[in-house]
């Protein structure tokens, strides 16, 4: 596993407003204990994945930041979110300096405010992640959990739209007019909780993945894909954080695309 052998997965990608490209698969970490965290997170680098996804929240920035470090691979292929815990605005730049500390990295791909500080969109706090961008530490600066309201607020604070919104996403939450707001603010849409959002049993997709021989999960992660919608699935098994990642490669028609976009509840 000590080079990058530029794996499929790495291919489908977005482009960020500011520039650089987030691969459109990641790998999530919650749950994934500090002590886990290297184990699974290298399961995943070698399986073909270059984004990680974690947060000073998860505890786990030390464990992942080894399995990066073990892998090899250039700082430059793999691109790493971490997000900043609602309740440290006031201490934004320490909590960054300390996530990078843990991760051993000199800064982020992507760096997210975690939730709305008590449930405000809160500028200020935007306003230091504007600065540390600025400085280097962050090459991109997003938000996560964050109303279209809310970031129509941060725009008209700063000038600087997130260049992500990091939401809870899945089949289950499709929501059309979501996926318009955010795309015209330049906002990329990264989905979580994409295999917990709609039941693995559902028949459609039951259906669609009998299909394509394909898991359910599988189906799930295409249908993101295929929307241009950034997806982290979460495992700590290697044999499904292998799995998971081929869903990459599962190719959905127009029609199942538009069958799954139905499974939506809202
Ligand atoms: N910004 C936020 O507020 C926020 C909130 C939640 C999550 N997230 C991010 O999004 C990532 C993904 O979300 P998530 O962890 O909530 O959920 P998820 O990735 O949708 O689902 C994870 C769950 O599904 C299981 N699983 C994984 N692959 C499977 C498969 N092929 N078949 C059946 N079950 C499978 C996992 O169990 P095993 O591990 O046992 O396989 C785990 O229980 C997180 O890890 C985190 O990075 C962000």
């Amino acid at each position: 596993m000590s080079t990058d052998n530029s794996s499929d997965y790495t291919r489908p990608s977005v482009p960020l407003h500011n520039g650089p490209q987030m691969p459109l698969l990641g790998f999530g970490t919650w749950q994934i204990p500090n002590e886990e965290a290297a184990a699974a997170t290298g399961f995943a680098l070698e399986a073909g994945y270059r984004h990680v996804d974690t947060a000073t929240g998860y505890g786990n920035e030390t464990g992942v930041g080894k399995a990066i470090a073990a892998s090899g691979l250039a700082r430059d292929s793999v691109f790493v979110t971490t997000k900043m815990p609602p309740d440290h605005v006031g201490r934004e730049r320490q909590t960054l300096e300390e996530s990078l500390t843990k991760l051993g990295l000199d800064r982020v791909d992507l760096w997210l405010v975690h939730w709305p500080p008590n449930k405000q969109a809160t500028p200020q706090a935007w306003e230091q992640f504007v600065r540390a961008q600025q400085d280097g530490l962050a090459t991109s600066i997003g938000v996560s959990n964050y109303s279209i309201e809310q970031i129509d607020e941060l725009i008209a604070a700063t000038g600087v739209a997130p260049a992500v919104n990091q939401i809870k996403w899945g089949p289950g939450l499709f929501d059309q007019a979501v996926l318009d707001g955010l795309s015209e603010r330049g906002v990329v849409l990264e989905g979580y909780s994409p295999l917990r959002v709609t039941p693995l049993d559902d028949p459609t997709l039951v259906e669609i993945a009998a299909a394509h021989d394909a898991t359910t999960a599988q189906v799930i992660i295409a249908w993101h894909v295929r929307h241009g919608i950034v997806v982290i699935p979460k495992s700590s098994r290697q044999e499904r954080i292998v799995a998971n990642a081929a869903g990459v490669r599962v190719e959905l028609s127009d029609d199942e695309v538009a069958r799954i976009d139905k499974l939506s509840t809202v």
